[in-house]
């Protein structure tokens, strides 16, 4: 299973992916389909019911926005689950609305949210955990590299760098993360592994170069941008590992499937 650590490079500048124009993103997209809905039903509703001196149905307006961003959302071509939240946006807000609920609480939520979900809102890149699985394979994958040093980026809980530190005494396993809920639960799980080093920081700032094997379990938004980054900096004979997301228009030189409940797949790329 250990994959040779020397191999030539084998990507070069000409397999690069062609410059494309970069999509809204999709915080912004929604924000811009939910202002587009409103913006039309207000144009045809305020003059409609200010003639007829009448006061804004609130409850049937707010369904009208739903209607309206549904229509677009379908027009532009949207996934489903997007369509889904555009048409119950605006109703389901009038309904909390009328609860009547102190905002404070939902600030609350969403500092809560942040704590943990900052790489979605920032990166999109959520917070979701490696097997045990995928760390066996991992040590498994590692085990000709003797006194490697191994970097997981976005180390979330540490699910991968206290599993894999545990398996290879002999390795230097780092995780660095910048979500702060789960930086610090992750700080609590390693702060006992002495080859482990725990790091507050971004991932983008991470230095590729000091490291044998870097991991990834990012995002398909992040990937171009990360193969862009391992390519500048990571040495040759190093390994790229990303879990479940495959970077464009490079072929793997191994592809490791993982016997999880997840059937998790493991992109492996030789510098
Ligand atoms: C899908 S999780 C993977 C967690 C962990 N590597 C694992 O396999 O169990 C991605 C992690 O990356 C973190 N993350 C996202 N953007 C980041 C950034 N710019 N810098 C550091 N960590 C980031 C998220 O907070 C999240 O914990």
């Amino acid at each position: 299973m250990a994959l040779p650590p020397e191999t030539p490079a084998h990507s070069t500048a000409a397999e690069d992916e062609p410059v494309k124009a970069v999509p809204l993103r999709p915080h912004l997209r929604a924000l811009a389909v939910q202002a587009a809905a409103a913006f039309a039903v207000l144009s045809l509703a305020w003059p409609y019911f200010g003639l007829r001196g009448e006061a804004l149905p609130w409850p049937q307006t707010a369904l009208a926005f739903g209607a309206v961003a549904l229509l677009i959302a379908c027009l532009t071509r949207q996934p489903w689950w997007w369509r889904l939240i555009h048409a119950l946006f605006a109703p389901l807000a009038g309904v909390v609305a009328g609860l009547a609920i102190d905002p404070g609480w939902f600030l609350l939520a969403a500092i809560l949210m942040l704590l943990v979900y900052r790489g979605a809102v920032s990166g999109q890149i959520p917070l979701y955990l490696s097997t045990a699985a995928t760390a066996s394979t991992i040590a498994e994958i590692t085990q000709n590299r003797p006194g490697m040093r191994f970097l997981d980026l976005g180390a979330g809980l540490g699910s991968v760098v206290v599993r894999l530190a545990n398996a290879r005494p002999d390795a230097r396993v780092s995780g660095v993360e910048n979500a702060p809920a789960t930086w610090f639960l992750g700080y609590l799980r390693t702060r006992g592994s002495v080859n482990c080093i725990w790091r507050w920081g971004d991932i983008w700032q991470a230095k590729l170069g000091d490291h044998d094997v870097v991991y990834a379990f990012l995002s398909p938004a992040a990937m171009p941008a990360l193969w862009a980054k391992v390519k500048r900096e990571m040495q040759p004979g190093s390994l790229f590992i990303s879990n479940s997301f495959a970077v464009q228009a490079t072929e793997a030189d191994a592809l490791v499937e993982v016997h999880d409940a997840r059937q998790t797949r493991l992109y492996c790329y030789r510098l």
